[in-house]
């Protein structure tokens, strides 16, 4: 089984793959944890992505390409994988078909998060991350149990630098101008699972998970 969780910044794809990874067993690969932590050990990838992602860039293609081909044949890929935040453009979603056909396994479904803007904004300024093992909190919406501790392991929560206003602005228009336009290319394969992100964290869950139970009864 092979699934995408497509939508804007702040959307909830990160939350959702956390609790749906648990759910279904599948390899989680979200190109924007292993950018971070490439940018984290100043390893050859991440000294080249890391202006890209501190100004709300998209990193170049050819470099998000080579992780995810790594990453899909790794063995415990073989019992299914969720992508979070791959593919963003055009060139990204055809590598990635070219890729599934040589591996010899194909896209299930795209999941679309849709959340209006102004909320977007809300979870993204409000958004913390466990510095141990990436859970995501938000101060209001979901607040771990004891202020800036992760409620999971214990370790230090911080906030993302391109959660601050102004990036955040710029990576809603680089989605807007170079991911939306997949949402019609997946339509066209008959491929779109469009789900109401703006409820609550709980009601998003349950609808994708319906989305899935669905295709694996198939
Ligand atoms: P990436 O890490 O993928 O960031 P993103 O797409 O901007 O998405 P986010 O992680 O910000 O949002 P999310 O949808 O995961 O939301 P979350 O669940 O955390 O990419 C970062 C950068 O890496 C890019 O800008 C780019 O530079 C680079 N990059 C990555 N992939 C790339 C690619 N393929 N090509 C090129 N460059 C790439 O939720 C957000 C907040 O809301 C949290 O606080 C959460 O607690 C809260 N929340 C979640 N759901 C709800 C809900 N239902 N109700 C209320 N609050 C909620
Ligand atoms: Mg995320
Ligand atoms: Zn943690």
């Amino acid at each position: 089984m092979l699934i995408i969780l497509l939508g804007p910044p702040g959307a909830g794809k990160g939350t959702q793959a956390e609790r749906l990874v648990k759910e279904f067993a599948f390899a989680y690969i979200s190109t924007g944890d292993i950018l971070r932590k490439a940018v984290k050990e100043k390893t050859i990838l991440g000294r080249k992505a890391q202006d890209y992602m501190d100004s709300g860039q998209l990193v170049p293609d050819d470099l998000v390409v080579d992780i995810v081909k790594e990453r899909l044949q790794e063995p415990d890929c073989q019992k299914g994988a969720l992508l979070d935040g791959f593919p963003r453009t055009f060139a990204q979603a055809v590598a990635l078909d070219k890729m599934l056909l040589m591996i010899g396994t194909k896209i299930d479904t795209v999941v679309l998060l849709e959340v209006d803007e102004s909320e977007l904004i809300d979870r993204l300024t409000g958004r913390r991350v466990c510095s141990n093992c990436g859970a995501n909190y938000h101060m209001k919406f979901n607040p771990p149990k004891v202020r800036n501790v992760c409620d999971k392991c214990g370790g230090d929560l911080f906030q993302r630098d391109d959660d601050a206003l102004e990036t955040v602005k710029e990576r809603l228009e680089v989605y807007k101008k170079q991911t939306e336009p997949l949402i019609d290319f997946y339509r066209e394969k008959d491929l779109l699972s469009v789900i109401d992100g703006n409820k609550d964290i709980e009601d998003v869950f349950k609808q994708i998970d319906a989305v899935i139970t669905d295709i694996e009864e198939r």
